[in-house]
């Protein structure tokens, strides 16, 4: 059984899951098998051995300390030892916060990611990054470990509510924009989500997130190019949060990705970004009304140093990128242009 993907530490296998899994964990010498999951991706998965194991309610209103005393109480409750394998079962939820409860159990046990949401195949679980929302700041508290093998099965996709695939296909957007032309041109030629081939897309989509988190695993260079469209989406995300209507994560992203990529005025505007965008998400304005709190929302954001706003987005080539300094005006200037596109 051969990884699609061979990390410095960790390989990714793309595949069923019911094949692979058992392959590689019969040359593994784990003491016990413990997993983590939510109670919707249990109930999506019968027959998934889940015997030792704990289930948190699902959402990201539950990515928090609490949750996490009650998946390390279970890990103690069935004895596990640091020779024990935690296996986090569901979306970027369980995949960052029963990595978190992994990493830091009796200081660190091995774990691995069987991502079930296309959002976390694709970004969540690669890339070693590991948190819990902590009074009310998402992912301030966590660490960088690695898991021991990422499994990705698009079989669980075809569970997964509309939605949420299509929240998943903004970070494909995102990994196609930054650094591959093929998967972007793939990306062009489909009117809408059910004519993909996930498998095929699945595979480009990690290649550029692989390609970005080995080269700059700390975060300290091209791998901030990740956060393309997340400076400005994330704020939109947290002001609908506290709306009738939220965004879900990916429809944030895709418009702060239009946003982001806008150029300096008098420069050509990116019709082919705003075209794919169109054609997979609602549009939604931004009232005006909001762009005080978005602004503020945006200096908080703990990417930035010193009060400046700053966002990376894609140069001319692939993997290439600059920083942009944010100001109050611009951001208004970007919010209104995306707004005009209805
Ligand atoms: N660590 C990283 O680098 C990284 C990167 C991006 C996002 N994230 C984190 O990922 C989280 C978002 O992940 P998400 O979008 O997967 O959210 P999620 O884990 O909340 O899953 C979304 C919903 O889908 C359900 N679900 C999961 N798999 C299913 C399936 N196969 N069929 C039916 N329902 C299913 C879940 O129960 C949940 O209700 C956020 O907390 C975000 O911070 C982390
Ligand atoms: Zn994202």
């Amino acid at each position: 059984m051969q990884p699609s993907f061979k990390l410095r530490d960790y390989p990714i296998f793309l595949g069923p899951i019911r094949e692979n899994f058992p392959a590689w964990i019969r040359q593994q010498a784990y003491s016990n098998v413990f997993v983590i999951t939510d109670e919707n991706v249990a109930g999506m998965t019968p027959g998934f051995p889940k015997e030792t194991g704990v289930r948190v309610p699902a959402g990201e209103i539950h990515k928090t300390l609490a949750s996490c005393e009650h998946i390390w109480s279970a890990m103690f409750a069935a004895s596990l030892d640091r020779k024990a394998l935690v296996v986090n079962l569901g979306g970027g939820v369980v995949g960052d916060m029963g990595g978190f409860c992994a990493a830091t159990f009796k200081r660190g046990v091995d774990f691995v990611q069987i991502p079930t949401t296309l959002l976390s195949m694709t970004d969540a679980a690669i890339g070693g990054k590991l948190a819990i929302d902590f009074q009310g700041i998402k992912n301030s508290v966590g660490v960088f470990k690695n898991p021991v093998a990422v499994f990705a099965d698009p079989v669980f996709l075809h569970t997964l509510p509309e939605r949420e695939l299509r929240s998943g296909f903004a970070e494909v957007i995102k990994h196609a924009r930054i650094g591959d032309p093929f998967l972007w041109d793939t990306i062009r030629a489909q009117s809408g989500l059910p004519g993909f081939n996930w498998a095929d897309i699945l595979r480009l989509s990690i290649a550029v997130k692989v390609r970005i988190v080995e080269e700059d695993p700390l975060e300290q260079g091209l791998r901030t190019l990740l956060n393309f469209g997340h400076t400005i989406g994330h704020a939109l995300e947290s002001y609908f949060l506290e709306t009738d209507s939220p965004l879900t994560h990916g429809e944030a992203i895709a418009i702060g990705m239009i946003c982001e990529a806008l150029p300096s005025a008098g420069q050509a505007v990116p019709n082919d970004l705003i075209d794919v965008i169109g054609r997979f998400f609602p549009h939604r304005a931004v009232p005006e009304s909001a762009f005080p709190e978005l602004w503020r929302l945006m200096q908080q954001d703990k990417k930035n140093a010193s009060g400046a706003v700053r966002m990376a987005v894609p140069d001319a080539y692939p993997y290439s990128m600059k920083v942009l300094e944010l100001t109050p005006e611009d951001m208004a200037r970007r919010l209104l242009f995306y707004n005009q596109l209805l």
